[in-house]
């Protein structure tokens, strides 16, 4: 195997849209195959010492983004892990050149009205996070417009996950990464 096929397969990304099970499963998968995991926006609150909501605050979604481009940096040199990213990991092209070139990318997939549903009922969602789905269904409907391109550019695996258990979804993305 190449160094960079090798250096691929000691990392693990998940990535797509807020309420998509991502920290679930990045833990579960993480369990399934003796690896460790981490969520980038845990580490990126721990390493600024404020909750995100707070950063889009004081800084802005520019400075936010800035924060998690320096945290993906770093976490893309761990091995043996698997990462829960942000919903907006793949706005930068800096950001997906270094998620496809350091692990395998999973997409986790969900429709706008099913996420819309799960955002509701997530009531730790407002207290962390900047107030992205003001605008409802609808703004959910454009940002994945503007987002799917993207994560489809990164993704080496697609993974439908409404109406699947977290056990299944674990068992499917390992099945496929073998
Ligand atoms: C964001 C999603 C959030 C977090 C930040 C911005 C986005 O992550 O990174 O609030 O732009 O979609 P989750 O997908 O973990 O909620």
């Amino acid at each position: 195997m190449s160094e960079k096929a090798k250096s691929k397969s000691s990392r693990i990304y998940l990535i797509g849209y807020r309420g998509t099970g991502k920290s679930t499963l990045a833990r579960l998968l993480a369990e399934h195959l003796g690896w460790s995991w981490l969520d980038a926006d845990a580490v990126l609150e721990e390493r600024a010492g404020q909750s995100i909501r707070q950063i889009f605050t004081t800084e802005g979604e520019a400075g936010f983004r800035a924060r998690e481009t320096a945290v993906l940096r770093e976490l893309s040199l761990l091995v043996n892990h698997v990462f829960a990213t942000g919903g907006g990991v793949v706005l930068s092209e800096e950001n997906r050149r270094r998620l496809r070139e350091s692990g395998h990318v999973i997409w986790l997939k969900a429709n706008a009205d099913t996420l819309w549903r799960r955002l509701q009922d997530d009531a730790t969602s407002g207290d962390r996070r900047p107030p992205l789905t003001v605008g409802g269904l609808a703004e959910i409907q454009e940002l994945l417009r503007i987002r799917e391109p993207l994560y489809r550019a990164c993704a080496d695996l697609e993974i439908e996950t409404v109406n699947r258990t977290p056990q299944e979804l674990v068992l499917d993305i390992a099945r496929q990464l073998e």
